[in-house]
């Protein structure tokens, strides 16, 4: 169990437990929810009875209380059974969660991580729109003050969950169109989908990744109660941009476990699969490729270690998450690529799981910042060191 990692016993043990739960209720199944793009509901339930959906939320409510490391190792397990539900765990864990713990009041925190812990209720994030993704402090979504409501108008796009989720933590401009503040005249509202005004909107047909539903969420003349603002109504984009940090820890976990899934099965198939009259990974073409895998997932898992470890020191960690996010998203495209090569014609086709994991991994170049948007955190950093 990742030797280079000096586990606790806590950590094997959630290890041991979440492959556990994957081989009964997720590996058997997800080949058939990424044909029909089924989103499975009773997972949501399933993972919070494990306490898989209140990883970091402190006992006090619910939570188990762990640090980010051994949420980090149970959620790369769970990704590299399926990536579909290994989101739906990193969006609730690392976002909305974080944030209501981090900047909400107690009376939020008490009213929503409870049940958010339990698995009761799965949360969303809603910063992009179709107008604004890497550039997402253009967003247009406007709240207005109403007596104590708040009055919220937009178009949230990508939203993971969303249609699902019984909490969303959603970013709406505070300030005025003849006073435009950009990233600091942004709020961050609890939304829940019984308020009058929210709608669910277009589901996204995607290439991978199909188990975890996609959608738009409409803002019409959505009222939302004074209390569900979160802290500041200008800070919002601020606390999204640092809840995102360990977001995007969590996704570099989620493509570790990709790509650990695709060499496992390229290693596999090169010590039983015949030609030239022997295995082809006796072979250095192939060899070399599955020792190049290796590599750089041992270094992606590094590097993504010891960034949570500083994080739970409490150490500033934007940059190193956004290399984290980066290398390790690069891994499993590069992994997931060359296990399609090594399985050859056969790595093409949908008997093999190698190309629903290239599927998978494609998207974690993609969200929570593309890699170019890591790229340009990491460089601003660099910048500002000197
Ligand atoms: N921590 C705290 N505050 C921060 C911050 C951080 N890491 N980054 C920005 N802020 C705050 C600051 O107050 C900042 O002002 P100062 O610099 O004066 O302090 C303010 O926000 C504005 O910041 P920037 O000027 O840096 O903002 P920008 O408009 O230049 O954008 C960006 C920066 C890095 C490009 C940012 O827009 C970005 O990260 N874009 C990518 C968007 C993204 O990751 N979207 C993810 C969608 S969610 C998702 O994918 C979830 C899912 O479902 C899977």
């Amino acid at each position: 169990m990742h030797p280079l990692l000096h586990l606790s016993e806590t950590q094997r043990a959630v290890i041991s437990t979440a492959r556990e739960f994957c081989a009964a209720e997720v590996t058997p199944f997800a080949p058939q929810w990424d044909r029909d793009a089924h989103f499975e509901p009773t997972l949501v339930q399933k993972l919070g009875e494990l306490g898989f959906l209140g990883m970091m939320i402190p006992e006090a409510y619910d939570g188990l209380g762990f640090d980010t490391v051994t949420y980090l190792l149970a959620l790369e397990e769970i990704s590299a059974a399926d990536a579909s539900v290994g989101v739906l765990m990193s969006v609730h864990n690392s976002l909305p969660t974080q944030m209501i713990l981090k900047y909400g009041s107690e009376g939020q925190k008490h009213a929503f991580l409870g049940p958010m812990a339990r698995g009761e209720t799965l949360g969303a994030f809603a910063l992009s729109e179709p107008d604004a993704g890497s550039d997402a402090s253009s967003l247009r979504a406007q709240a207005v003050r109403d007596g104590d409501d708040w009055v919220l108008n937009g178009t949230k796009a990508w939203i993971s969950a969303g249609g699902h989720a019984g909490v969303i933590l959603a970013m709406a401009r505070t300030d005025t169109p003849d006073a435009r503040k950009g990233g600091k005249g942004i709020g961050a509202f609890i939304v829940t989908p019984d308020l009058p005004g929210f709608k669910v909107g277009k589901k996204e047909n995607k290439m991978g990744l199909r188990a975890s539903e996609t959608v738009q969420l409409v803002f019409d003349n959505l009222r939302v109660p004074g209390d569900r603002l979160l802290g500041d109504p200008s800070l919002g984009f601020a606390y999204a941009m640092q809840s995102l940090e360990a977001g995007r820890l969590g996704i570099a976990a989620q493509a570790i476990g990709i790509a650990r899934a695709a060499y496992e099965h390229a290693s596999a198939y090169a010590a039983e699969r015949q030609q030239f009259g022997k295995a082809i990974g006796e072979f250095q073409g192939i060899q070399f490729k599955l020792a190049d895998m290796a590599t750089r997932i041992t270094a992606a898992r590094s590097l993504l270690h010891t960034t949570a470890a500083a994080k739970d020191r409490g150490e500033p960690i934007t940059e190193y998450a956004a290399m984290c996010k980066l290398f390790a998203a690069e891994t499993a495209m590069w992994v997931t690529t060359n296990a399609i090569q090594v399985f050859g014609g056969y790595g093409y086709t949908t008997d093999y799981p190698v190309e629903k994991l290239f599927r998978d991994a494609k998207v974690t170049e993609i969200y929570e910042g593309t890699s170019e948007i890591q790229r340009i955190v990491i460089g601003r950093a660099g910048l500002k060191g000197r």
